[in-house]
């Protein structure tokens, strides 16, 4: 469990649909949350408006995470790699710049992230990723790259941070917490999906369990088949 209490938290990337969960999670633990989103997705989080300090701005602008993150013990980071602008390194470099020493520091990202270079992948899903980033690249719509290179700095960082490898996510109610392990290609990671709202529980859950820090586990949700098989 954690070693440090937890009582101010901030969500980088709270209007999306994992960072909403994220500060669902976060109020329902009594945790006092600032929300980091873009001022055009403000609107986004009018239900919880009352309920969240909101910082709007770019996720990547070190001054609007420098204001965001003061005074948090912990910060969770949704990684998105959109655009050509460095968005997912840029977000992750402020993060790291600018929380308080110490702050427990929650990133997400995907499967293909690998911490060791131990992780297998199946043929398809390395033929997608390729397609993927390819793509992406042309169409100056998304930099799979950036992400990995965001996920680089953060494991290079002495902070008390985990990365969070998210599978294949589906929207619906919690099942409860997923289970992970160290490196894709586990069987039991095999079922490949993940209900979002667990993606954001097992962020959450992060906050005080100091076993994960310095840890990249790869996430299932906990009644796919092969969690079942494996458990
Ligand atoms: N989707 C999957 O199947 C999947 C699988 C594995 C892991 N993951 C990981 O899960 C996390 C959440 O992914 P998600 O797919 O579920 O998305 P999501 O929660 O809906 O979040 C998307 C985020 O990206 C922002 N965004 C969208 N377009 C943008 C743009 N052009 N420029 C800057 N920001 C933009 C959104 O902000 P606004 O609200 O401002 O639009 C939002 O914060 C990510 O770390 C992802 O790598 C996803």
């Amino acid at each position: 469990m954690g070693t440090e209490r937890v009582q101010k938290v901030c969500v980088i990337g709270a209007s999306g649909k994992l960072g909403q969960y994220l500060v669902r999670h976060a109020l329902d633990r009594g945790y006092e949350v600032v929300g980091v989103c873009r001022e055009r997705s403000v609107p986004k989080l009018a239900a919880l408006a009352d309920r969240i300090t909101l910082v709007p701005g770019p996720t990547n602008d070190p001054e609007v995470i420098r204001r965001a993150v003061a005074g948090c013990d912990a910060v969770l980071t949704v990684l998105v790699p959109w655009g050509v602008q460095q968005y997912a390194s840029g977000t992750a470099q402020a993060v790291l710049d600018h929380a308080r020493p110490g702050a427990r520091l929650v990133f997400s990202c995907g499967w293909h992230i690998s911490r060791d270079g131990r992780d297998t992948y199946t043929r398809t899903f390395r033929a997608g990723l390729r397609i993927a980033a390819l793509l992406g690249r042309l169409l100056r719509y998304v930099e799979i790259d950036d992400q990995v290179e965001a996920c680089r700095r953060v494991f290079a960082s002495g902070t008390r941070w985990t990365v969070v490898r998210g599978s294949t996510l589906e929207e619906g109610e919690s099942q409860g917490l997923p289970v992970w392990s160290r490196h894709v290609g586990d069987p039991v990671l095999a079922s490949d999906r993940t209900r979002r709202v667990d993606f954001a529980l097992f962020m959450v859950e992060a906050l005080a369990d100091d076993s994960l820090i310095q840890e990249a586990p790869a996430i299932v949700g906990c009644r796919t088949p092969s969690a079942l098989a494996h458990a």
